[in-house]
């Protein structure tokens, strides 16, 4: 496994933009990245990573709702091929332990040193890392082969070539490191919606992370509906408040067709007093073959 930086892209410390490319937006996307700087990757996993929100005895608690949606596409069989990108992992791997088995190389990405580093210490099996083997075995018994979920565990880890950081806001969103047009599909959780100013923003990222995808290629998203901020330690982060059909239609617009949405209401249980969201969404979308 290798560990890029790319300047263009940022690196989470330095300047992530290129002055030539400041317009409106920019100020408040630099706001945004600014605030983002204080974001707590141990904060953000225990506030959304443990119970209630994982709790795999309860049928209602979100992180089983989202890992069977993701389970079930990847069941489909229709989606696979040879690179996999997950867009704004944060400190998290739950989001690909469906859909790593069908790609030969899986990329995951993140716009914070620090994120990319709690990825690293997963993959390289570290002490203090975070502990995602409930997750893994709850997917091993979704997928229902009986397979020890540790062998899922060490797969995953040798499948990851790379963590390499990512700007959404940017044309290409991953720099130099992966060409438009070349990835077979993509994954992204609670990314776009949780950098981006304001819904025009959050159409023009898809649209950007979408000039990575071949034509035909698969997206698998979810993301957070009637949600205006979290929390994850020091840091309050903006959200964008997207609603079912808003979602819909930004994937609408930027030339996909949806093959499968569904939506979860987050019950009383689930809200812990770390943001206000209301709901989660999933989507899988295909690329059109031409737009
Ligand atoms: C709410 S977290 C989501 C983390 C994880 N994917 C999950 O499912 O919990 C949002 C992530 O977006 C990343 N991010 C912030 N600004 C970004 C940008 N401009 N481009 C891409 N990712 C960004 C943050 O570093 C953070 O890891």
């Amino acid at each position: 496994m290798e560990v890029g930086g790319h300047p263009e892209t940022g690196d989470g410390k330095g300047e992530p933009f290129s002055s030539n490319r400041i317009t409106a937006n920019m100020s408040t996307i630099k706001a945004i990245a600014e605030n983002y700087q204080t974001f707590n990757p141990a904060a953000y996993l225990q506030n959304n990573y443990v119970p209630p929100r994982a709790d795999f005895s309860n049928p209602d608690s979100v992180v089983p709702w989202k890992l069977k949606c993701l389970a079930d596409a990847c069941a489909s069989g229709e989606i696979g091929g040879q690179i996999l990108v997950d867009i704004g992992s944060g400190p998290t791997v739950y989001q690909v332990l469906s859909a790593f088995e069908l790609f030969k190389e899986v990329i995951l990405t993140d716009f914070l040193e620090v994120n990319r580093e709690e990825l690293k210490k997963w993959l390289h099996d570290e002490p203090g890392a975070f502990d995602w083997g409930p997750f893994i075995n709850h997917v091993c018994s979704i997928e229902g082969k009986g397979e020890p979920w540790q062998e899922k565990q060490k797969r995953l880890r040798e499948r990851v070539s790379r963590v390499i950081p990512v700007n959404i806001h940017q044309p290409c969103p991953l720099g130099t490191e992966l060409a438009p047009g070349t990835v077979d599909a993509l994954v992204s959780s609670f990314c776009l919606e949780a950098c981006s100013p304001n819904y025009p923003a959050f159409v023009k990222a898809l649209e950007n992370i979408t000039g990575l995808l071949k034509p035909g290629g698969h997206v698998l998203m979810i993301g957070a509906l009637e949600e205006s901020y979290f929390l994850a330690g020091k840091a309050k982060l903006s959200v964008v408040s997207l609603t079912e059909e808003m979602t819909r239609k930004a994937f609408y617009d930027v030339g996909y067709v949806i093959r499968d949405f569904r939506s979860y209401t987050m019950p009383e249980s689930m809200k812990v007093g770390v943001d206000d969201v209301q709901g989660i969404f999933f989507v899988w979308a295909q690329k059109k073959e031409s737009n």
